[in-house]
């Protein structure tokens, strides 16, 4: 018998005493042994509800417990869930988290602490929710090159998104109804403006290339600027608008960006719709693969945390091996990137325009008094020296 212990007993925490309780047969029979959730941690008092028998209000009741070897961290937020992972590992306990705000800052730092104890620190459920995402690139594709990772890593702001092309809706109109719908959270910062994303793509170029991609050097950009308009262009293109979380290694170079993208029906990312996520990873051997599922919500999550508790319960007295180093990964500014942009800018004089951005595809306007294009490749720097010398850009969009 393995004891588990759950520390918070929020939409996550319940999930993973769900799934741990409804799927027991089929765990005992996968892992070979029985788990058990032996303490879950709150300060709540839950009255009639099952997890009364194994509550617990004190922390250090689970830490001084020999019999507990795993914990399941489900408390989100940097403090407290910093301190009790990090007495957990030292107390030689493996930690499951779906806290990506900790993984994030603390990651590399948390590793070393349970390698040093012969525990393991795992975080499936950080990135991508249900999605299998964290597994795969340490250990499936451990013999690959990571060249890219594109993710559409907030189920948010892709709901809002796929309404607004569905709907022709307003941005503004789509996110008050998400609101509504408790879809989208009364303060939607983290998700519109694109850092929720910007996280979950630090922690995955971590992973990719071994060494601690810091948030703060990540450019990102929101879904706050796209219009109804810009829909509108990119559907003569049979194209759609998608928030991409980006990490490239390239030419020796790395870089890392969340913004929207416009995106061709070919790329399969462009199927994503709705709240659902998907992460594509190239590697240099096998190309491309693609992992898809729900990015959130109490289940889904919860299932992840718990087959990191079942990759512990296989590898008890051991350390799981992940390889993210606390060195810093330098990151290359993305003004060097080459690509085609996708402009709307006020004015309908197009030889003006071609004078401003060189030769460009002209779409047809949308409106009496803008003109929508895509310019030919060129490097970001170029870009913002030619938008600047126009000085009438409505919006600009990168294309994929
Ligand atoms: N706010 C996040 C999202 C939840 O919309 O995807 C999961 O991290």
């Amino acid at each position: 018998m393995i004891k588990v212990a759950i520390f918070g007993y929020g939409t996550v925490g319940s999930g993973v005493f769900e799934v741990i309780n409804k799927n027991h047969e089929t765990i005992q029979k996968k892992l070979g042994n029985e788990l058990e959730v032996k303490y879950v941690l709150d300060l709540r008092d839950f009255e009639n509800d099952p997890v009364e028998k194994v509550l617990v209000h004190d922390v250090d009741v689970i830490l001084n417990d020999p019999e507990v070897s795993i914990i399941c961290e489900t408390m989100g937020g940097e403090r407290p869930a910093y301190d009790f992972t990090k007495r957990a590992l030292e107390n030689g306990k493996s930690v499951c988290t779906s806290n990506k705000e900790l993984v994030e800052k603390h990651g590399a730092e948390l590793i070393k602490i349970a390698e040093a104890n012969q525990c393991s620190y795992l975080f499936e459920a950080s990135v991508g929710g249900g999605i299998p995402i964290i597994r795969p690139l340490c250990t499936s594709l451990a013999q690959e090159e990571i060249e890219s990772i594109t993710g559409i890593l907030n189920g948010t702001t892709n709901y809002i998104l796929t309404k607004m092309e569905m709907e022709g809706a307003d941005f503004d109109t789509v996110l008050k109804r998400a609101q509504e719908k408790g879809y989208a959270e009364r303060n939607p910062e983290a998700d519109i403006c694109g850092y929720d994303a910007g996280r979950k793509i630090a922690i995955l170029t971590s992973l990719a290339y071994g060494k601690n991609v810091d948030f703060a050097d990540i450019y990102t950009e929101g879904i706050t600027a796209i219009s109804k308009a810009d829909f509108e262009y990119v559907k003569q293109l049979g194209a759609t608008i998608k928030l991409f979380a980006k990490s490239v290694h390239k030419d020796g170079k790395y870089y890392a960006m969340v913004a929207p993208f416009v995106v061709s029906s070919e790329n399969p990312l462009y199927a994503v719709k709705n709240v659902f996520n998907a992460i594509l990873v190239h590697g240099n051997m096998v190309a491309d693969t693609m992992y898809y599922g729900k990015g959130a919500g109490k289940l889904a999550t919860a299932s992840a945390v718990v087959a990191d508790v079942v990759d512990c319960a296989k590898h008890l007295g051991k350390h799981i091996r992940i390889v993210w180093e606390e060195e810093k990964l330098e990151l290359s500014q993305i003004d060097s990137a080459s690509r085609r942009f996708f402009v709307r800018v006020a004015s309908t004089d197009k030889a003006e325009i071609e004078n401003n951005f060189g030769k460009v595809e002209f779409l047809e306007s949308v409106s009496a008094d803008e003109c929508g294009f895509i310019t030919e490749e060129m490097t970001e720097s170029e870009y913002k020296e030619k938008a600047a010398k126009a000085g009438n850009v409505i919006n600009m969009i990168r294309m994929d």
